[in-house]
């Protein structure tokens, strides 16, 4: 088994977004598409009261990507063009795939020890795929399957690990979406489909990838290879495993978008205008 070592290591940095959140990013769509078929990584994390109230996220809309919003601790209430709406609470996860667009706000609020902490990731869809009707993948926290081994807890959200399929299931890129905790003096060691993209968000702790050290907060982006190996020593560690088929295929940008053309995305902001952005 040939180990991905690390190729990149990004420190995620602040960015506002919506109506005045900070977030940590590690990355976002550009057309060079390094990390695909990822978009973006950004991270919630108030863990300070005298923040003030969190403003949110109201009505926006999104099309031709999924967000895939995970969370710890807190919840991100939501409300959609579909007549969708609900909390998506500590130990949830949201697979929303837009698909040709939906219209939706996301109101994050603060759990009761006054923290919010989580992750939202963005996915992208193949040309084929980008007009496809809107889809929910909802899981409760009590619904996404753990393995336990040697006091190594590993949730799949999405793929296979240990024989346990992960809830979240006929996503095109054929994702690996993992939260793993490794406690102190472990070994761990997750098969990833050679050729796919593999990223490894720690949020805790540290320890060693294939060897290289890496520590809170990082984005560690892998080189190839047929697994992924991580160890720790005198601290405990926990990170995010996101893995995917790349699509190969050119992308625009452009804020809530990700299509393939400049003229899509004009399209969809002609849409917006006309009020026939919704689709479906
Ligand atoms: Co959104």
């Amino acid at each position: 088994m040939k180990a991905r070592a690390i190729k990149d290591l990004i420190e995620p940095q602040m960015v506002i977004e919506g109506a005045g959140v900070r977030l940590l990013r590690s990355f976002f769509p550009q057309e060079s598409n390094l990390y695909d078929p990822f978009l973006l990584f950004d991270h919630f994390a108030f863990n300070d009261p005298t923040e003030g109230p969190i403003r949110g996220f109201p009505t926006h809309p999104h099309r031709g990507i999924e967000t895939v919003t995970y969370m710890l601790e807190g919840n991100v209430q939501h409300r959609d063009s579909l007549g969708n709406s609900g909390i998506i609470g500590p130990g949830d996860v949201q697979w929303m795939t837009a698909g040709g667009g939906i219209l939706h706000e996301e109101m994050p609020r603060r759990g009761p020890d006054g923290t919010i902490y989580g992750f939202q990731l963005w996915v992208n869809l193949p040309a084929s795929l980008k007009m496809s009707r809107p889809n929910y993948q909802e899981v409760k926290a009590g619904s996404i399957p753990e393995s336990l081994q040697d006091g190594i807890s590993i949730r799949v959200v999405a793929g296979t690990v240990n024989g346990i399929e992960g809830p979240v299931q006929q996503i095109a890129a054929k994702p690996l979406y993992l939260e793993v905790k490794l406690p102190v003096h472990s070994d761990f060691t997750q098969p990833v489909t050679p050729g796919h993209t593999a990223l490894i968000y720690v949020f805790e702790g540290e320890g060693e990838i294939a060897g290289q050290p890496v520590k809170a907060l990082s984005m560690a982006i892998l080189g190839d290879g047929d697994c992924i190996q991580a160890k720790t020593r005198d601290f405990p560690m926990r990170f995010m495993i996101m893995a995917g088929a790349p699509f190969r295929e050119s992308i625009a940008p452009y804020g809530p978008f990700v299509m393939n053309t400049r003229e899509e995305i004009a399209q969809a902001l002609a849409d917006l205008r006309t009020g026939t952005f919704i689709k479906y």
